[in-house]
């Protein structure tokens, strides 16, 4: 079987994620992409680090060259999480013809029309699946699936960690500071876990969503946003008492060619089926014209379900290369006959 080769940027939470489900589905992968899919090098930025299921260390290198630079490495994936400088290396990695699979949503709800850009210019595939809800395929479902319906709306629950705290603050009286401290060891938070608790995680998730769903860019200082950091066990016990649970809710929709996007905490009336969404799980109602309401569930953050989404991307965009490549070796003029797969 031929082999490809793939450098990631970063090996924490959504990295290991990436590495296990690579070697516990090695075969599915092969057989679902047709490649063997070699890691050849791994950016982080403590060498000295243990990495658990890892004995040949050498795989490690805390210098990007060793991957952006390397010709063989035709698959870049970048899981390190932040601005700078993962944008640095993104589009330095497209620049040298690799394509880019990411789980950053900071990034793209930043300067993700920069990256798309500079992907659709370099003719490369830049795919970022996992950077919202985790292992549920809701970029793939809104930007192909649904391509068909003008889309209402988009409301859920994108946030994992804070949905975490509201479940073990409602159902365990557990204080703020423990579930906290709990999502964080489980791996659901953000390095700086004030982007989840302050409402900013979900704000650039929503962005992206919106931006898929309404074909309209809002720069995220536009969405309304409200943490969770204020609320009390008093307010989880007064919403009890009145019937509802309380949970951070991000909310886009579309009026009269109006784009609305909010993230704030909200009473949820308990017999809701988002009031059944615990631990770190996310929903997302979607609102076609066409398809009517949607609802996708799943867990929305965490190692191998955000690993899942990683490796979808990656497998997409080798059945994608391999595809043209077949084309190309049919007689078809590469360029001409190319399917850029981004937003054009
Ligand atoms: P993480 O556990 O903090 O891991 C980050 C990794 O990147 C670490 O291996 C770190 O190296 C490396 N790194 C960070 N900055 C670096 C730099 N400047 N140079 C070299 N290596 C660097 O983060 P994570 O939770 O896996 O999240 C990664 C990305 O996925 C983020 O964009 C996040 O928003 C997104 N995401 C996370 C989840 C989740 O459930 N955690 C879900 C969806 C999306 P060391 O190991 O040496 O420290
Ligand atoms: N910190 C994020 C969350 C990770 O808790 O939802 C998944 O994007």
């Amino acid at each position: 079987m031929q082999k490809i080769k793939i450098g990631l940027l970063g090996f924490g939470t959504v990295g290991s994620g990436v590495w296990k489900i690579l070697q516990d589905n090695k075969v599915i992968v092969e057989k679902n992409c047709g490649y063997e899919v070699e890691v050849a090098k791994i950016l982080v930025q403590n060498m000295t680090k243990k990495r658990e299921g890892i004995t040949h260390t050498d795989i490690f290198t805390d210098n990007p060259k060793d991957i952006l630079e390397d010709p063989t490495i035709e698959i870049v994936v970048e899981v390190m999480g932040g601005i700078e400088p993962a944008k640095e290396y993104i589009l330095k990695a497209i620049e040298n013809k690799k394509h880019i699979v990411t789980a950053n949503k900071a990034l793209i709800a930043s300067h993700g029309d920069q990256l798309i850009l500079a992907a659709k210019k370099a003719q490369v595939e830049l795919y970022y699946e996992a950077s919202v809800a985790g292992g549920i395929p809701i970029i793939h479902a809104i930007k192909e699936s649904l391509s068909a319906n003008r889309i209402y709306n988009i409301m859920g629950i994108l946030n994992g960690t804070t949905n975490y705290i509201l479940t073990k603050m409602t159902a365990e009286n557990m204080d703020f500071e423990t579930a906290l401290k709990q999502a964080q060891d489980k791996g659901y938070a953000e390095a700086d876990p004030t982007s989840d608790v302050e409402g900013y995680d979900a704000v650039y998730k929503l962005t992206i969503l919106a931006r898929l769903a309404f074909g309209s860019y809002v720069p995220f200082e536009d969405v309304y946003r409200e943490g969770i950091t204020k609320i009390t066990p008093i307010d989880i016990e007064y919403a009890r008492e009145l019937g509802y649970v309380i949970k951070l809710l991000a909310i886009a929709k579309e009026e009269d060619g109006k784009i609305e996007l909010k993230v704030h905490p909200t009473f949820v009336p308990q017999e809701h089926p988002l009031a059944a969404v615990g631990d770190a799980f996310n929903a997302v109602f979607v609102k076609g014209n066409a398809v009517g309401d949607l609802m996708f569930y799943g867990r929305g953050a965490g190692d191998l379900p955000t690993g899942s989404a990683v490796l979808g991307d990656l497998i997409n965009i080798i059945k994608k290369k391999d595809l043209q490549k077949r084309l190309y070796e049919n007689g078809f003029d590469q360029n001409e006959k190319r399917v850029i797969s981004m937003e054009e």
